[in-house]
């Protein structure tokens, strides 16, 4: 039997070592190198002859150094013989970048899903995807399993009774329900209008949070804008506390810290990608570790991942 070998790009060490070590597997040996000019250079140090091979790897940042390390690691495979490649990554960069909102833009998401196919990757396997049709830019079999379920396992004790859960726009109203239903807790949407490309402004709410706590939640936080926009509308419409949940916290530049000033006490993030330091003590990390363990548990056998949603 040819089997299945798990290769660890370099984004996400130590994602990578909680799922090897929950699968019980050691990580495929591969050297990667970045040359001074910038180059990547992936050699794989195992044969992977018609084996299944699965590449974890998020695109987070950097980047383009991650997208360009993942595709070198599939051509390589695809180059060694490999049998199907799996690309699984935790987090899916470039998502944001879905449509040309009647501008002459490029569609990276799509773009990127291309350059996956061309170097070799036959199937995708990702987690909370910024929009459903992301999943089409691929030509070939997509997963996205969701962490809202661990999250919510990790929420549900720490929320009190009076929350409400709160999309911060209308585009994730459709996640937002999701939590409030594992949750048992009333839904609030706020609608932002975009003013130019980088600012936004609340300008409606529906839903009550007048004297209640928010859970905020999010596919992903960056900068922490949206967020401190959201929060700054719903103290003026009377909310008293704040809490946030988002799957991918890339928390960059000082996110946590304008969360914190902002007044949210606790901001639940998954190790999707590497943990941002966290100098307010605000910030908990929920691992998905099980999570894609269990996803690959199944895959590998060809299994449905069915018992995942
Ligand atoms: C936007 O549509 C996304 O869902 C996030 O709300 C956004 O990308 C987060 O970025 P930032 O934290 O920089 O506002």
């Amino acid at each position: 039997m040819a089997g299945y070998i798990v290769f660890a790009g370099s984004a996400n060490p130590a994602l990578a070592a909680a799922v090897t070590q929950a699968l019980e597997v050691v990580p495929g040996a591969a050297e990667v190198e970045r040359f001074p000019d910038g180059e990547t250079s992936v050699t794989l140090m195992e044969s992977v002859r018609g084996k299944d091979v699965y590449l974890l790897q998020p695109t987070c940042p950097p980047v383009n150094d991650n997208v360009m390390e993942l595709l070198v690691f599939a051509d390589a495979c695809r180059r060694a013989a490999a049998g199907r490649i799996h690309a699984v990554l935790p987090y899916y960069g470039y998502a944001r970048s879905d449509k040309r909102h009647g501008r002459r833009e490029a569609i990276t998401a799509s773009m990127v899903a291309l350059l996956m196919r061309t170097a070799g990757i036959d199937h995708v396997v990702t987690l909370d995807l910024h929009t459903d049709q992301v999943e089409g830019f691929f030509p070939g079999p997509f997963d996205t399993l969701t962490a809202v379920p661990t999250l919510c396992a990790a929420l549900g004790p720490e929320l009190p009774p009076d929350a409400v859960v709160v999309s911060p726009d209308a585009g994730r109203a459709k996640l937002a329900t999701e939590y409030a239903t594992r949750l048992d807790r009333p839904l609030a949407v706020l609608h932002k209008r975009r003013e130019t490309g980088t600012r936004t402004q609340v300008t409606h709410l529906v839903g009550e949070v007048e004297g209640r706590t928010c859970l905020i939640i999010d596919d992903m936080i960056s900068t922490g804008g949206t967020l401190v926009e959201s929060v700054g509308a719903l103290r003026e419409a009377g909310a008293a506390a704040f809490v946030v949940s988002a799957t991918h916290g890339l928390l960059l530049r000082n996110a946590v810290d304008r969360l914190a000033d902002a007044g949210v006490e606790r901001l639940f993030v998954t190790d999707t990608v590497p943990p941002c330091e966290d100098r307010r003590g605000i910030v908990r990390v929920v691992s998905v570790a099980p999570l894609l363990a269990h996803a690959l548990r199944q895959l590998v056998q060809d299994r449905s991942l069915q018992e995942l949603f």
